[in-house]
């Protein structure tokens, strides 16, 4: 068990108006409206108070949610209690660092903004851990913060004039341009880009209004062709009655 003060989340997840909302990651949303498979394994690391991994869940996967926030795993239960998948939703309070990643067996890997949270050297180790953990027909979603946050005391973050993040403390290791990108072609990480980009972004979601500036990747193990048609999807098949 974490204590509150030892848990830098604590009071973010403890809000009736819980903290990063419950809309899952965008990209992420749209993959498992398209090309889920109809079950698998899943771990969504940094997991919060669960937004990505009820959808997970929702979707049909088995998921373990990991996070070391006590009081966002709890979040997570209670929320799949009310969505009707606690059956499919385990959690696990552990450092990302420290999880026991199985080789070549999980469906889906999630790290929405937790590799930021962490080393960079660190980061780089998860990273390969999670690649190494898909299966044949595996998906990865990453999200990270990255120097053009606002919060980042590196350029071009540094000089934007506009509201920071009340967790920006948390974030120690912002990825600078194209480094997401860069780890997702490195042959070994053996993976096929879905979608990548480099963004600013508003958040309503926690605190006062204020800027991110992230980077977005899904990919899927290379070799895998699930369907997808790009977020939001472009040129989907019509139905017959407009054909
Ligand atoms: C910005 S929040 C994102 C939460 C969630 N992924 C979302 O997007 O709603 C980052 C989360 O990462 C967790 N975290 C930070 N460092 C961690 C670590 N080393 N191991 C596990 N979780 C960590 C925090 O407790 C927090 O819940």
């Amino acid at each position: 068990m974490t204590s509150p003060s030892s848990d830098y989340f604590f009071d973010v997840y403890n809000r009736d108006d819980i903290a990063y909302g419950m809309e899952p990651s965008a990209a992420l949303e749209e993959f498992l409206k398209q090309a889920a498979r109809p079950s698998g394994k899943a771990v969504d690391l940094g997991a919060g108070a669960g937004r990505d991994s009820i959808a997970l869940a929702l979707a049909g996967y088995d998921v373990t949610s990991v996070d070391l926030s006590d009081r966002g795993l709890a979040r997570i239960a209670e929320r799949a209690v009310q969505y009707r998948v606690s059956d499919r939703v385990k959690t696990q309070l552990c450092d990302v660092r420290e999880f026991e990643f199985p080789r070549e067996s999980l469906d889906a890997v999630i790290a929405t903004t937790v590799l930021d949270h962490i080393p960079a050297a660190d980061a780089e180790t998860v990273w390969q851990r999670m690649c190494d953990s898909l299966t044949d027909c595996g998906m990865l979603y990453v999200q990270v913060h990255t120097t053009a946050d606002p919060g980042c005391d590196q350029l071009p973050g540094r000089d934007r004039d506009v509201p920071v993040s009340e967790t920006a403390d948390a974030v120690i290791n912002y990825f600078s341009p194209n480094q997401l990108a860069a780890w997702a072609v490195a042959a070994k990480s053996r993976l096929r880009i879905l979608r990548y980009e480099e963004r600013l972004e508003w958040d309503y979601t926690h605190g006062s209004e204020h800027q991110h500036g992230k980077a977005v990747l899904l990919a899927v193990r290379q070799g895998y062709h699930p369907d997808w048609f790009g977020q939001p999807a472009v040129f989907p098949r019509r139905n017959s009655a407009e054909s």
